[in-house]
Parts: structure tokens; C-alpha cells; sequence
């Protein structure tokens, strides 16, 4: 149990973010990695799609023997954890939730924006996590799903890119915000071009180290940390060929 991997899954490759967050923090742990590309983007499919495809992972996750499934997918998590935790009651399971605590926490404006997909505005998930930590806080959410082509396409940077990010920072920081949440797991590919739009007038928030602290926490919990692995980093992508 101790030895086998850690598994994770995102409609894509945004989540590797996670992956190798929680690879940096417990470098002995083995990973197995689904990015399902043949389904991307999930932000604006009907939640009981995404269900299904996250059975489908997780099962395939099991078939590789992982001891713990990370969803490495704020949209996935919106729309599917309660049901993957209510069908593998034994499984530890980690979510995505976007950080809206700190940046309302941290934010001296009063006004934080939340970058994220369709599907995690409309998860219950979100709604709670505003209701709770952002009562005196101004949020404002902005849909940024094209975002999520532009990594999948590895446009990581160049004038496309400046474009289409740009036009969605520039209103939330004309509206005052002081924080960026990165609230899906490929915004945070997009840093250091955002950090240098944002050029100093916004702090990005991104969630990876506290998800991963969260993996730990849980492993360390039941005594399922990988005393000496580290070296088996398994990569599936759906519509391609297995890679490893
Ligand atoms: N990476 C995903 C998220 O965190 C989903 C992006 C998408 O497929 O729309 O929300």
C-alpha cells in the first residue's frame, strides 16, 4: 500500500501543476497522471458528464494501483467529488477548491477576482467557500475558459496570448482587485506571463502547495507515505498513445 502511486487526473495537462507540486513536497511518492485531452475542455460540459468521466478515471486509476486519487481539476471537483467520495468510501480522495480565503484574507482593497471555468462557479463548492470566507470581501468571477486552449496548446506566451489574457485581468484589476485566484489547474501554466501583465498591481494566488500539503496531510494520516519510491512517473493521455 505504502509503495504504490499517488494518482491524478485533469481534463488536460493543467493539473501537472499539481502533480508536480506534490512530487516537490514528497519526492519518494510514485505518481500515475491522466490528462483526459480527447475530452477537454470539461468547463462547460453538464456536470453529469463529468461524473462519468471521472468514474472512468478513477477506475483506471485503481487498475494501476494507486492508494489515493488526487483531482487535480477544479471543474471535476465541482461537479464530481461528492459522488466519487460517496462510491470509494475507503479511498482518499484530494480536491480542488479555489482559494478564495487567503486572497480575501491578504486583501487590503476589499476586492479579490476569481479566474476560473463555468462549471466551478456553478458548483456548490464555490458558492460555499464565498459564503464562508468572503463575507466582507467584493468577488468578482470571470470566465476565463480560454485560458485553458491556450495551455493545451502550450501558447504559453507571444501576442495571441497577451491578448486573450489580458483581456480578462484588465477589468478585475479597473474594478480594484489586489488578488488573482487561479481557481483551475491550468491558469497557474499561464504565472509568469499574467505576473508580468499584472506588472505589480495584483498578487496571483495559486492553490498547488496547499493541495499538495492536503496529499500529505491525509497520507501521513494513514501511515501511506512512500519511504523510497520516487522514480515511477506514469503519464496518460487520452486520444494519444500511453507515454510513461
Ligand atoms: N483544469 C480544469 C480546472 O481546473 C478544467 C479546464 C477545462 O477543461 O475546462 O477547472
Amino acid at each position: 500500500m505504502n509503495t504504490a502511486p499517488i494518482g491524478f487526473f485533469d481534463s488536460g495537462l493543467g493539473g501537472l501543476c499539481i502533480r508536480d507540486a506534490v512530487k516537490k513536497l514528497l519526492p519518494h511518492e510514485d505518481t500515475v497522471y491522466i490528462a483526459d485531452s480527447a475530452n477537454c475542455p470539461y468547463g462547460n460540459k453538464p456536470a453529469g458528464e463529468i461524473v462519468d468521466l471521472a468514474r472512468g478515471h478513477v477506475r483506471t486509476l485503481l487498475g494501476k494501483g494507486c492508494k489515493m486519487v488526487v483531482v487535480a481539476c477544479n471543474t471535476a471537483t465541482a461537479a464530481a467529488i461528492d459522488t466519487l467520495r460517496a462510491e470509494w468510501p475507503d479511498l482518499p480522495f484530494v480536491g480542488m477548491e479555489p482559494a478564495v480565503k487567503p486572497a480575501a484574507l491578504r486583501s487590503k482593497s476589499g476586492v479579490v477576482g476569481v479566474l476560473a471555468t463555468q462549471g466551478t462557479f456553478h458548483g456548490r463548492l464555490y458558492r460555499e467557500t464565498c459564503a464562508r470566507c468572503a463575507r466582507k470581501t467584493t468577488v468578482l468571477m470571470c470566465v476565463a475558459d480560454e485560458f485553458v486552449q491556450l495551455v493545451e496548446r502550450g501558447e504559453l506566451d507571444g501576442p495571441r496570448a497577451e491578448t486573450v489574457v489580458r483581456a480578462k485581468i484588465e477589468p478585475l484589476l479597473a474594478a480594484g482587485a489586489d488578488h488573482l485566484v487561479l481557481g483551475c489547474t491550468h491558469f497557474p501554466h499561464l504565472a509568469p506571463l499574467m505576473t508580468r501583465l499584472v506588472a505589480g498591481r495584483a498578487e496571483l494566488v495559486d492553490p498547488s502547495a496547499a493541495v499538495a500539503r492536503q496529499a500529505k496531510r491525509l497520507l501521513v494520516a494513514r501511515d501511506a507515505l512512500n519511504p523510497a519510491g520516487g522514480q515511477m512517473h506514469a503519464f496518460i493521455r487520452t486520444g494519444l498513445k500511453v507515454e510513461s
